[in-house]
């Protein structure tokens, strides 16, 4: 957010790699525990892992690249050894600012093992030789891409829908005046828990854009579900998306509707209803971090601004690109107009008083 008030002019802004470049810095922190300015070229890494994942896409489309040694020969597989020689220096970069920074013997006991940070932990497994160098710097790479791309993209499909719905806008800022009133303090994890009508818009956002719209599960016994049969050995897609768009289990299911997720409609569906973050013994285990680091986001930026739409009015307008996950192809283009506060006395939530916009909010 600092970057974007220090730099935002008031023409259009493509929000997608500065989220994305956010989420690095912020994994860098809270994951890697390195701060994020010890580490270069976040911007150059998250260029790289999109085309990455767009090779192996265009790959899966040509089953004349699927031998290793064509592929290898061929302009994309060249390509894409290309892409890997600058993706590895980054997570390279990580190991090695951590092997300085935790010059310490690690404390393997239980208890402080079970403190530590992500990357800290995986460094005690390596001091325990339970885990080789190999394996913890692969573990890295699926972490970050695993947990910042994912959130990045849903961020976006959030904003631009607020942008297109201004009273659901106005609902989630006075939802966050009502908790933050004049003040420009960060946010606690009892603040995150109150933004109720911010996760229902979250939820309601990860339901028509699900970053990962579909999964696939290979069949290790027959299964019979409505007289179909999938027989074992079998791949098959489940596609959340469409799942998520059954008007039999989702009523007028292209209308924007946050209240789905009162916990009153929730209890109405079936648990695989609604599968963002799949299901199963595979299934994500960053949701609880995914949808609490959106609502962190969504309000630093709420806070302060109004989303304003540029290229889509309507959330059938949105383009989607596709390359393993989906993004909006517009790289979330929007208009940002700085706010007037709202300040809701919290005993009394429908008396609504304009105040000044804060000295701190401004550039
Ligand atoms: C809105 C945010 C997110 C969405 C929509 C999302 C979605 C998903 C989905 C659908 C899968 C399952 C893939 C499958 O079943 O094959 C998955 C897997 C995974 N996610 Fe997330 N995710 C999000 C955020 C995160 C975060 C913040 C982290 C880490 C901090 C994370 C870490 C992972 C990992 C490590 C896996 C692989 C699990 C496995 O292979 O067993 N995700 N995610």
């Amino acid at each position: 957010m600092d970057d974007v008030r220090k730099t935002y002019r008031g023409s259009p802004i493509k929000l997608l790699p500065k989220i994305w470049q956010h989420s690095v810095n912020a994994f860098c922190e809270s994951f890697a525990d390195i701060s994020p300015e010890l580490v270069i070229g976040q911007e150059k890494y998250i260029m790289k892992v999109r085309r990455y994942e767009e090779i192996v896409v265009e790959r899966s489309l040509k089953p004349w690249l699927f031998p290793n040694f064509i592929f290898n020969h061929s302009k994309l597989g060249e390509s894409f050894q290309e892409l890997a020689h600058f993706m590895w220096p980054f997570i390279n970069q990580l190991m090695d600012l951590k092997r300085k920074i935790f010059s310490y013997e690690p404390d393997l006991s239980d208890d402080h093992l079970r403190s530590k940070p992500y990357l800290n932990h995986l460094f005690g497994l390596l001091a325990e030789r339970k885990l080789n160098e190999n394996d913890v710097s692969a573990e890295l790479q699926n972490m970050i891409v695993a947990g910042t791309e994912t959130s990045t993209y849903a961020l976006c499909f959030t904003i631009l829908i607020l942008a297109m719905y201004p009273e659901v806008q106005k609902n989630v800022q006075k939802e966050l005046d009502s908790l933050f009133g004049e003040s420009d303090r960060d946010p606690t994890l009892e603040d995150v828990n109150n933004m109720e009508y911010l996760e229902r818009v979250v939820k309601e956002s990860l339901r028509f854009f699900p970053p990962i719209p579909f999964v696939m599960r290979f069949i290790d016994e027959t299964i019979e579900i409505d007289s179909q049969v999938f027989p074992v050995r079998s791949n098959v897609i489940i596609p959340m998306m469409k799942i998520h768009m059954r008007p039999d289990v989702w009523p007028d299911p292209s209308r924007f509707d946050p209240d789905r997720f009162l916990p009153e409609e929730v209890e109405k569906r079936h648990r695989c209803a609604y599968m963002p973050f799949s299901h199963g013994s595979r299934n994500c285990p960053g949701w609880k971090i995914g949808i609490t680091g959106m609502k962190i986001n969504l309000s630093s930026l709420l806070r302060v601004y109004t989303v304003k739409p540029v290229l889509y009015n309507t959330i059938k307008e949105i383009d989607l690109d596709y390359a393993i996950l989906m993004m909006p192809k517009d790289e979330c283009q929007v208009l940002l107009e700085k706010r007037n506060k709202l300040v809701v006395n919290s005993s009394d939530s429908n008396r609504v008083q304009k105040v000044k916009t804060q000295e701190a909010y401004v550039n």
